[in-house]
């Protein structure tokens, strides 16, 4: 191998997930370029705290991808543009499967013509729907029940495809619950409009909302609220490292699930929010949502047996911690 650091193209990397992501392969010593629309990144994480080249640009522009591939010579693509948002994409399916299908399309048919074949995909634990067993293996059968989950389910199909055509190998990450915040706290959770618990939490204990939401207090769960698989987001990164580093000595196409295999009820979470902040966090008990499952928990052996990844940070505790340290950090206290 040469002593130039390979170059990954790390698309919505100016976002939650893809920005810690940067983080973690600058760490590793990989060179990075950020593709990111900005629609929901934040340039300001990008300059002042990475500090990579940030092209300002969307998945869909061919013409742009194009130019990127015959300028750089990029060694493999980690994907983290998409729309996220789940209620969203019940009332608007075409934004979610424009942006998240076709725009993959382009890119990966981009990646065909500039021969570059290496590709890690975000994914998420939404396409296996309603869970037949937990923890819930690779091979659970799928049910995506929301247009965003089908997206990412068509993406993967897609994906399938592209290597048994085109040789395109891929590593794709089912994401649980990504939560928590890089522990110096300079990067973190920043959605807008927030949707997730451990975020809505804090802002709760912090007096910016005036309540928290408890969807279903009569599941059948210890204390009847819906149990979730918190993944500490530095956690996801390192994962994504070794996903790549996998993929680049010459790994075969894959399928991991990435959770912690520990899961924490709704009041659990805000009981530990609680204790971390110091704060009261006024709740609503409200109705039961539609599709949400009372139990949503993975099992991550596969991406512990096949790429050496172990969680560093399980316990909810740690990750509401330092999500509390960056909301600090970025909107005060
Ligand atoms: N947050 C979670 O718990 C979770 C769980 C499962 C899967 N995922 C997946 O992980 C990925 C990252 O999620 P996140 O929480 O960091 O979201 P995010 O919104 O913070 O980041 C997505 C980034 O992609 C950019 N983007 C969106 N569409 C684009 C396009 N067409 N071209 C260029 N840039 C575009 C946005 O501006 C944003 O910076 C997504 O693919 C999401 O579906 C997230």
């Amino acid at each position: 191998m040469s002593n130039a650091k390979p170059t990954i193209l790390v698309t919505g990397g100016a976002g939650y997930i893809g920005s810690h992501a940067v983080l973690a392969l600058q760490r590793a010593g990989y060179e990075v370029i950020i593709l990111d629309n900005l629609v929901y990144g934040h340039r300001d994480l990008v300059e002042q705290v990475l500090k990579v080249k940030l092209i300002v640009g969307d998945t869909s522009d061919r013409a742009l991808l194009d130019q990127i591939f015959a300028q750089y010579e990029i060694a493999a693509v980690m994907h983290f543009a998409a729309f996220i948002a789940v209620g969203e994409s019940v009332s608007q399916p075409g934004i979610y499967y424009r942006n998240n299908v076709t725009g993959t399309l382009t890119l990966l048919e981009a990646m065909v013509a500039a021969n570059v074949n290496k590709f890690v995909f975000s994914s998420t634990c939404a396409i296996y729907g309603e869970p037949q067993q937990v923890p819930i293996p690779e091979d659970h059968p799928q049910n995506p029940m929301s247009p965003y989950a089908a997206s990412k389910a068509m993406v993967e199909r897609i994906l399938v495809d592209f290597d048994r055509a085109y040789g395109l190998k891929s590593v794709r990450f089912r994401y649980f619950n990504a939560a928590g915040a890089e522990p110096g706290g300079r990067l973190g959770e920043d959605h807008n409009p927030e949707t997730h618990l451990i975020p809505l939490a804090i802002f709760a204990a912090l007096g910016k909302r005036e309540s928290l939401s408890i969807f279903g207090t009569d599941y059948a769960t210890e204390d009847g609220t819906c149990i979730r698989d918190y993944i500490h987001v530095t956690d996801l990164a390192q994962a994504h490292v070794l996903g790549v580093n996998y993929l680049l000595k010459g790994g075969e196409s894959e399928v991991f699930n990435l959770g912690n295999g520990n899961g924490f009820s709704v009041r659990q979470v805000i009981e530990t929010t609680k204790a971390v902040t110091g704060r009261e966090i006024k709740t609503v008990e409200c109705d039961r949502r539609p599709g949400d499952p009372p139990i949503l928990v993975g099992s991550s052996e596969k991406a512990q047996r096949l790429l050496g990844w172990k969680a560093q940070y399980p316990d909810v505790k740690d990750i509401i911690s330092h999500a509390w340290q960056w909301h600090q950090h970025r909107h005060g206290s």
